[in-house]
């Protein structure tokens, strides 16, 4: 069974190794930043709630989150595993996860920390595009699509996301220093953090390396 966190600074390489290994491993990418994105498009009253706090990036109210992670893990196809990507972000959101996970008798299997010296996030989030539509992710300099400006799977035009602004940026890597940091203990203590280094080379290889390692458990 998979049922992995993937845990990291903003601009760590979440996303992107979340969607290589969903491949591998047969899994959802379960994407909390995602989800509220695609709810703030459609003009949900969820989306509506969320929009502010993510453009300003702070944490949405915990309270708004597991409701809408609840939904989401129970939904069908989570039943062989997951990859929970953005989820959790603070110590009482792991506690809600636990408790979540107990409760459908299921347990996180692996937590794997996406480790990236912080000099480098700036340069990632700050070239960054994503499309849209199917939610590609690119690097202007370090992967940018075959044809400028549009998607490669999926033909739509990739734009910049509102938060990957510098002064945003920085504050959202505060947010990620006071609150989500201290789940690197949390989860070292009950033995379940992997690390998965994705700072020079490739992300395809790191994924791959990263693979190997959550096979040998
Ligand atoms: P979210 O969407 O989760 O944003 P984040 O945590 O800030 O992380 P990012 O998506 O920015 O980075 P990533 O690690 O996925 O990196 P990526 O793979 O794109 O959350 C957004 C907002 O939603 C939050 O600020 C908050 O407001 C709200 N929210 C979400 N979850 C919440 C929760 N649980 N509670 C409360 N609020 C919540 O990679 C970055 C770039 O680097 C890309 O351009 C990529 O192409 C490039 N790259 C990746 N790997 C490599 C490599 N090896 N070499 C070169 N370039 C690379
Ligand atoms: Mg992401």
């Amino acid at each position: 069974m998979n049922n992995l966190v993937f845990l990291g600074a903003p601009g760590a390489g979440k996303g992107t190794l979340a969607a290589i290994l969903k491949e591998k491993l047969h899994v959802p990418h379960i994407s909390t930043g995602d989800l509220f994105r695609d709810n703030i498009k459609k003009h949900t009253s969820l989306g509506d709630e969320a929009e502010a706090y993510i453009h300003e990036g702070k944490l949405v109210p915990d309270e708004v989150t597991e409701a809408m992670l609840r939904d989401r893990l129970e939904r069908q196809d989570c039943t062989e595993g997951f990859i929970l990507d953005g989820f959790p972000r603070n110590l009482s959101q792991a506690a809600y996860l636990d408790q979540l996970l107990a409760e459908q008798s299921k347990a996180l299997t692996a937590v794997v920390l996406v480790d990236v010296p912080e000099k480098v996030l700036l340069d990632r989030l700050t070239g960054r595009r994503v499309c849209p539509e199917c939610q590609a992710t690119y690097h202007v300099l370090f992967a940018p699509p075959a044809k400028e400006g549009l998607c490669d799977r999926c033909g739509a035009r990739i734009i910049q996301r509102e938060d990957d602004q510098e002064k945003t940026i920085r504050h959202r890597l505060e947010v990620y220093r006071e609150n989500t940091f201290p789940l690197i203990r949390y989860y070292e203590e009950k033995g379940l953090l992997v690390k998965a280094d994705n700072s020079e080379g490739e992300a395809d290889d790191h994924a791959e390396e990263l693979f190997r390692k959550l096979m040998k458990r």
